[in-house]
């Protein structure tokens, strides 16, 4: 008889190394292995995704994009990229208590309703739970089926009888298979669960939804390990605390990126936020020191944000810098042109930067909005309230191009705003308006000339 074989697998990242670690040289992580039973490939038992085997030519592949199932929540279909591509398998991850299971019981309700047979698994409510909550969100249909079930053979065996249009897993992490010894959870079993369960949907052409928990403290294995394995990786943003949800697609083989989709918990469920830019200003203070409005795009579509500023005389030996929703780095080098290229010297001060909302802005034309802000801040003179700034900025304070500046400046004016200030560069690009003023800046001395 063979000898089974065992390595540790990082709990984190997935790492495999075939002795214990302390420390974990993929994510850095500390005293994170565990050992888990290693199941060989060839060793048969295995289902994969050939079709025959044999090379095809590219004609003769059958197109899978068109079987698109739309949910009829437009936030998500957005997000999917125009609805759900039949056999895809889609990731979806958030810390507990976001709105995972509430979000998933709504698409299902709605796919239900237009008369599509779908399977809703849980291995972590009982169904009375699952009732209670269905109930709560009026998630009613007769095609809505519940299965409570962590074994996953005996999911695989399910789906294979009932044939639903769509599977949901609530959540990937419950998911047991016998075949393995590590525990459920682990990223041994999180792995083996997610392929057996990938291949079913990919083979019979049902799209699959995997819930999968992220936890801070990394008990359990995180979605990351998942990621390659999937077609669409959606995230929940925002906090619990809070009563907006964003849901960002992280990465999409059918779909742009990045795209994402607002939403409000009520208590009757995820309610879509439709006109996010108004949604994110709506408590914006006009004419305050520190407060700036850009156009960032997230995925294809502009979204207005607040960025805030307060920056305050430090009476620490080395000043804080604190910045919720921008890249930290970005921050420290936009401080030093300031100071070196503009003669507005930061060093002293204590700066928190914030967007307002809790969004996340990734992108680099918030440069400009960011160096507004902090410059608002310091001076203690307000930027003018129907003013909305874009650009990247460089180390020898010139101002560089933005990408896409049509359509971020059409959602300002959408919204009311009258001036935009933007990169020379970028103006090539941008057909008048008479509502819009266009001021367009070559460098940061030019900006605080045109805002102070
Ligand atoms: N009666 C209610 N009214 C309003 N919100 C509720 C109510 N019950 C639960 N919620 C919200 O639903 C959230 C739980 O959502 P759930 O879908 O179970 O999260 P997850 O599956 O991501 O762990 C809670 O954090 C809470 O914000
Ligand atoms: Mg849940």
């Amino acid at each position: 008889m063979k000898k089974s074989k065992t390595s540790f697998f990082c709990q984190h990242c997935g790492y495999m190394s075939p002795k214990w670690l302390g420390k974990c040289p993929s994510c850095n992580g500390w005293n994170c292995f565990a050992e888990e039973l290693v199941t060989d490939p060839d060793s048969g038992g295995r289902p994969d995704l050939v079709f025959g085997g044999k090379p095809l030519p590219i004609f003769d592949i059958p197109a899978e994009e068109g079987m698109r199932t739309v949910t009829g929540i437009a936030e998500i279909d957005r997000v999917l990229g125009g609805g759900i591509v039949s056999g895809s398998a889609i990731l979806i991850g958030g810390e507990p208590g976001i709105g995972k299971s509430t979000l998933m019981l709504q698409v299902m309700k709605n796919l239900a309703m237009s008369g599509r047979k779908v399977l809703y698994v849980s291995g972590e409510e009982s169904a009375s739970q699952i009732k209670l909550r269905a109930d709560r969100i009026g998630a009613q249909a007769k095609d809505l089926l519940v299965l409570v079930e962590v074994s996953l053979e005996k999911i695989l065996e399910q789906i294979r009888k009932i044939e639903p249009a769509i599977v949901v897993i609530d959540s990937v992490q419950t998911v047991y298979s016998s075949d393995l010894m590590s525990a459920p959870g682990s990223v041994g079993q999180v792995r083996e669960a997610s392929s057996r369960l990938i291949l079913a949907a990919k083979k019979s052409s049902i799209p699959l939804f995997l819930v999968g928990h992220v936890t801070k403290d990394g008990s359990i294995a995180g979605p990351k390990v998942l990621e390659h394995m999937v077609d669409t990786v959606l995230y929940f943003e925002g906090d619990s605390g809070h009563a907006y949800r964003i849901v960002r697609s992280i990465k999409n083989r059918f779909g742009p990126a990045n795209e994402i989709g607002v939403f409000e918990m009520r208590d009757r469920g995820l309610q879509e936020v439709s006109n996010p830019s108004a949604f994110f200003l709506a408590e914006r203070p006009e004419n305050a020191p520190g407060s700036v409005v850009l156009a960032s795009l997230e995925g294809t579509r502009p979204i207005l944000v607040e960025i805030q500023a307060l920056v305050s005389a430090s009476n620490l030996g080395m000043p804080r810098r604190t910045a919720i929703g921008v890249d930290h780095n970005r921050v420290s080098l936009l401080v030093a042109v300031l100071d070196k290229i503009c003669g507005l010297h930061l060093g002293g001060s204590d700066i928190f930067l914030n967007v307002a909302g809790g969004v996340r802005v990734e992108e680099p034309a918030v440069d400009l909005a960011v160096v507004s802000a902090m410059a608002s801040s310091f001076l203690d003179r307000p930027v003018d309230a129907r003013t909305v700034i874009l650009g990247e900025v460089g180390l020898t304070g010139e101002v560089r191009a933005v990408s896409q500046i049509e359509t971020r400046v059409k959602e300002a004016a959408r919204l009311g705003f009258n001036r935009c200030i933007v990169p020379k560069t970028s103006t090539a690009s941008l057909t008048k308006t008479a509502k819009m003023e266009i001021r367009a800046i070559v460098s940061l001395k030019e900006l605080l000339e045109t805002l102070f």
